[in-house]
């Protein structure tokens, strides 16, 4: 206990010794005790545009996974430092894309539909990347007249992408992409999940010709735990409980829910709630727990019974943050994450088209 109120000691004092200098961004599914020391707490779409709006901080000390601090890298000016306190903290369905993956699939795909745009001048194919991939292939995107979307604007970001293209690539989360699809009117025959290494493997030619969506099979190892039994089994034991969820949930666990959307669609809902409202929630353990803190007068559990943290978001820890703050105290920038300039060219692209597609 002494060792971590020291931790905590040392964040403040060198926060305070940095001052508007320093701004810390902490994810919803971070730790309670890393998120009492964040300047702004947000969902990823947020926190990509919340390094924007500190242009003065020198440093933006990112409480997150490596996803997250390379946008923030690659919207921040060029003289402001990005720094994740833990190297090790990735996103494992991040890593279900990879760059040669993509481009050998993209390629293949070329074959199949071509290069030309139809009567409307709509192209045969626009790559959608959501937030939780690697820069690369959100330059992937930049270079191929594609686009970024998170989980609060995949639905604008797809029409966006239709209104452009015959077709979407969407990648890594097959479920973000299936149910905001679903949502959207577009029938489960017309989403044929792609293989990463050759696009036709198991898909005839009908198939490729009726798809609108093409799924890649990238899943969140959180998420993907959810189930309707467990829905059920809330239903039955709080009648009039509300469910809500993330979607990178299966597609039948969303169906099941009674509001699906990005963390900070969840924190809203709950927000929306009355006092002795049951809310069951399908999303990481650590922002359900802080909610049931929060909101103490109503009942807020996780749908899922055995502790469901990210384990990645995880590895954020006190120490950590201590380690690095206390290195720019020093004049000495530790855990810095540099995007390559020419990645971040084309990365940045996507992301503003992103940005000016939102309402
Ligand atoms: P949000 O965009 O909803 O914050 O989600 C990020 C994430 O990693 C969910 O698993
Ligand atoms: Fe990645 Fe899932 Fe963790 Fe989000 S919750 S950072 S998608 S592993």
């Amino acid at each position: 206990r002494m060792d971590e109120e020291d931790l905590h000691a040392r964040i403040r004092a060198a926060k305070e010794s940095l001052g508007d200098r320093l701004v810390i961004l902490g994810h919803f599914y971070q730790r309670d005790e890393v998120v009492r020391h964040a300047d702004f707490v947000g969902d990823s779409f947020q926190l990509a545009n919340a390094a924007l709006t500190r242009p003065d901080a020198e440093h933006i000390v990112f409480c997150g996974v490596h996803f997250m601090a390379e946008t923030a890298d690659i919207l921040a000016r060029p003289d402001q430092h990005v720094i994740l306190p833990n190297l090790a903290a990735g996103c494992s369905m991040a890593d279900m894309a990879d760059e040669d993956s993509v481009e050998s699939a993209w390629e293949q795909l070329t074959e199949i539909y071509g290069t030309e745009p139809d009567a409307s001048g709509r192209q045969p194919v626009i790559p959608v990347t959501y937030m939780n991939s690697s820069a690369a292939l959100k330059a992937f995107c930049g270079r191929h007249g594609g686009i970024v979307c998170t989980s609060s604007n995949a639905s604008t970001v797809l029409e966006w992408a239709f209104e452009r293209g015959q077709r979407v690539l969407f990648f890594p989360d097959q479920h973000l992409g299936r149910n905001t699809a679903k949502a959207m009117g577009i029938e489960l025959d017309a989403m044929p999940m792609v293989n990463p290494r050759k696009p036709l493997l198991g898909q005839t030619e009908q198939v490729l010709r009726d798809a609108e969506v093409l799924l890649w099979p990238g899943f969140c190892s959180v998420h993907k735990r959810f189930t309707v039994a467990q829905i059920e089994a809330a239903r039955a034991q709080h009648p009039g409980v509300k469910v809500v969820v993330h979607p990178e949930c299966p597609m039948p666990v969303v169906d099941a829910a009674d509001a699906a959307g990005s963390t900070d669609f969840i924190r809203k809902f709950v927000a929306a709630s009355e006092p002795g409202d049951v809310i069951a929630i399908g999303t990481e353990i650590n922002m359900v727990n802080r909610l049931a803190a929060e909101y103490p007068d109503r009942t807020i559990f996780c749908l899922d019974p055995v502790v469901c943290p990210c384990s990645t978001m995880y590895r954020i820890h006190p120490g950590y943050l201590a380690w690095v703050l206390d290195g720019i105290v020093e004049g000495e920038v530790r855990n810095e994450i540099v995007v390559d300039a020419e990645v971040a060219t084309h990365a940045k692209v996507a992301l503003e088209r992103m940005l000016a597609a939102l309402p």
